[in-house]
């Protein structure tokens, strides 16, 4: 009984001190952390990750809508001003009937006065075997004259915790008034 207290003792005192180790201990609202609390692995992995996605813009179930169309005061080239939504199916294959792993859900302004140039917020919800339920989200600038774009890897959710990296993106095809297939090479650094 009392050899259980002392141990029980022990652990609470190691948590308090895991807890109590941050420099900044006097706010009361931070304190360091072992990454193995949280089933965090010591190593980093290193993934790449090859999807493509399908927009349809026309018919009666779009899956990539103007919400905010081109303002016609502004110069219409830019088409500043734009925003779009998307939900859109992630396939393995740049075929539409390739084997869908998840969906990219997101949001695209055009937010140069310059040039064609998108903000894009994009989330990728993955649903295969171990990344099923996980999300990688992609934030940044995507600069449609250039043919491969770079955008940040801001973070993700499940077994991309903490991620980071970059994505480069490329149009396989595009007619603005039906369809597209966009690809993605996903390069992220992940426990
Ligand atoms: C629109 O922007 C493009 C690219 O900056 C430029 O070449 C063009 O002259 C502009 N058009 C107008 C009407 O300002
Ligand atoms: C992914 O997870 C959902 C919910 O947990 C489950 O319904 C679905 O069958 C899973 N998909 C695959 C391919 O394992």
């Amino acid at each position: 009984m009392a050899t259980q207290f002392l141990i029980l003792s022990l652990l609470i005192f190691c948590n308090t001190i895991t807890f109590t180790t941050a420099k900044d201990t006097n706010t009361g609202f931070v304190g360091s952390l072992d990454p193995k609390t949280l089933g965090l692995k010591k190593t980093h992995s290193f993934s790449h990750f090859r999807f493509y996605f399908h927009e349809r813009f026309d018919g009666s179930d779009p899956t990539s809508v103007f919400v905010i169309p081109p303002l016609p005061k502004y110069n219409s080239t830019t088409s500043f001003g734009t925003v779009g939504i998307m939900d859109n199916a992630l396939t393995v294959g740049p075929e539409r009937t390739s084997k869908v792993v998840g969906r990219i859900e997101g949001i695209a302004a055009a937010t140069s006065q310059s040039e064609f140039n998108l903000l894009v917020v994009l989330t990728f919800v993955l649903t295969e075997g171990n990344y099923n339920g996980s999300t990688i989200t992609v934030l940044g600038r995507n600069r449609l004259s250039q043919k491969i774009r770079e955008i940040p890897v801001i973070g993700g959710t499940g077994v991309f915790r903490f991620a980071t990296g970059y994505a480069e993106t490329n149009t396989i095809f595009i007619d603005p008034k039906t369809r597209s297939t966009i690809e993605y090479n996903i390069y992220v650094s992940h426990y």
